[in-house]
C-alpha cells in the first residue's frame, strides 16, 4: 500500500516537472506542492511511515529517501534551467547570481612552450613534431652517436620491443626533418622526452624544445645572435646577460652551452645558482657535417646551427617552482595559480 503511493507520487512529480518546461513560476508551484515545508506531499508520505506495520518500514523509508532526493535534484535542475531560458524574457532578475563554470588553467610547462613558440614564430620558424617512440637510428646514430659512444651513458632510456626506445631528446626530429626536406630549414620542435633519471631536478619524462636552422652561409655569429635575441625575449622581465661556454655534443661542432645571469640574485651569487651568478639554460652548436652527410644534406653547400633546452627548467625559473616533480603530480593547488 505505502510503496504504491510512493510510486504514484513519483510518477505525478515527474510528469509535472516535465510539463513545467522552463517556466520558473510553474517550477515554484511544483516545489510547493511536493516539497513545501508545511503541506507538501512529501510531508504526507513521511507521516504515513508511522502508520505502517514494522516490517514494511525499512523498505518504505529507503524508497521515500530516494524519492526525496529525486525531487530535490530535479527541482534544482529545473530551477537553473529556468534562469537561462528566461534570460531575455520579462521579469528576469538580473541580480541573480549567474551559473559559474569552474575555470581551467594552463599548465606552466604549456605556458612556457607557448611563450617560446611565439618568439620563434616571430623570427620565421615553423613548429614541428616527431614520434616519442623512436628508433635507434634517429635518436642516436644519425646524430653521430654510434652504439659504443660514451654519450649514450648520459642518455639511458626505456627500450620497447623491435629495437625502439623512448626518445631521450628532441634532436631526432632534426634528422627526420632534414631527411624529408631540402634547406632552407628553420624549425623548432617542442615535445616530451624520456631518460632513466629521477630526483629533485630530474624526472623520467620531461619536456624539451629543439631548434634547427640550415641554409647557405649560416655562421656561429648567427647562432649567437639568434640565441641572445631569444633569451632576452624569454626573460625580458629580468634583463639577463647571456654567455657562451665551449662544450661538446656529438652532433654539433663547435658546441656551446649557454648561460644566463641568475634571475634570482641578478648575478651576485645565491643558492639557486650555486653562488656562481649564472644559470645554465641550453645546449647548442653548429650542425656537425657528419650529421648532414647521414641525412643527405650537401655539407659543402650548407651550414646550420641547432639548440635544445628544457621547458620544465624554464618553467621552474620563471614561476619560482622549487621541485620539478610538482609539475607532474597533478596537484591543482599548483595549476590553479595560473588560472
Ligand atoms: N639534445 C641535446 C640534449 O638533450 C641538446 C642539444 C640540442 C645540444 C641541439 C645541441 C644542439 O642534451
Amino acid at each position: 500500500m505505502g510503496a504504491q503511493r510512493l510510486d504514484e507520487v513519483r510518477a505525478a512529480f515527474l510528469a509535472d516537472i516535465e510539463s513545467a518546461g522552463g517556466d520558473a513560476a510553474a517550477v515554484e508551484n511544483i516545489r510547493i506542492r511536493y516539497a513545501g515545508r508545511r503541506s507538501g506531499l512529501l510531508l504526507d508520505l513521511t507521516a504515513a511511515l508511522r502508520e505502517l506495520p514494522n516490517e514494511e518500514k525499512r523498505d518504505y523509508g529507503r524508497a521515500l529517501n530516494e524519492l526525496k532526493k529525486l525531487v530535490a535534484d530535479r527541482l534544482e535542475a529545473a530551477k537553473s534551467g529556468a534562469h537561462t531560458r528566461q534570460a531575455s524574457g520579462p521579469g528576469f532578475d538580473v541580480t541573480l547570481p549567474g551559473l559559474t563554470l569552474p575555470k581551467g588553467a594552463q599548465h606552466p610547462v604549456h605556458l612556457v612552450r607557448q611563450r617560446i613558440e611565439e618568439i620563434f614564430l616571430r623570427m620565421g620558424y615553423d613548429v614541428e613534431d616527431g614520434p616519442e617512440i623512436e628508433d635507434d637510428r634517429h635518436n642516436f646514430e644519425a646524430l653521430n652517436i654510434p652504439p659504443d659512444h660514451p654519450a649514450r651513458d648520459d642518455q639511458d632510456t626505456f627500450y620497447v620491443s623491435g629495437g625502439r626506445l623512448l626518445r631521450t631528446h628532441t634532436s631526432p626530429v632534426q634528422a627526420r626533418v632534414m631527411e624529408q626536406r631540402k634547406p632552407p630549414i628553420r624549425i623548432i620542435v617542442p615535445g616530451k622526452v624520456y631518460r632513466r633519471d629521477s630526483d629533485l631536478r630530474h624526472s623520467p619524462m620531461f619536456h624539451q624544445i629543439e631548434g634547427l636552422l640550415v641554409d647557405e652561409g649560416v655562421t656561429f655569429g648567427n647562432l649567437k645572435a639568434t640565441l641572445e635575441t631569444f633569451l632576452h625575449a624569454l626573460f625580458s622581465e629580468h634583463g639577463v646577460d647571456v654567455r657562451f661556454r665551449p662544450s661538446y655534443f656529438p652532433f654539433t661542432e663547435p658546441s656551446a652551452e649557454v648561460d644566463i645571469t641568475c634571475i634570482f640574485c641578478g648575478g651576485s651569487g645565491c643558492g639557486v645558482c650555486s653562488r656562481s651568478g649564472w644559470i645554465e639554460i641550453l645546449g647548442s652548436g653548429m650542425v656537425d657535417p657528419r650529421v648532414f652527410e647521414g641525412v643527405g644534406v650537401d655539407a659543402d653547400r650548407y651550414t646550420g646551427f641547432a639548440f635544445g633546452l628544457g621547458l620544465d627548467r624554464v618553467a621552474m625559473l620563471l614561476y619560482g617552482i622549487p621541485d620539478l616533480r610538482q609539475l607532474f603530480v597533478g596537484d591543482q593547488r599548483l595549476t590553479r595559480q595560473f588560472a
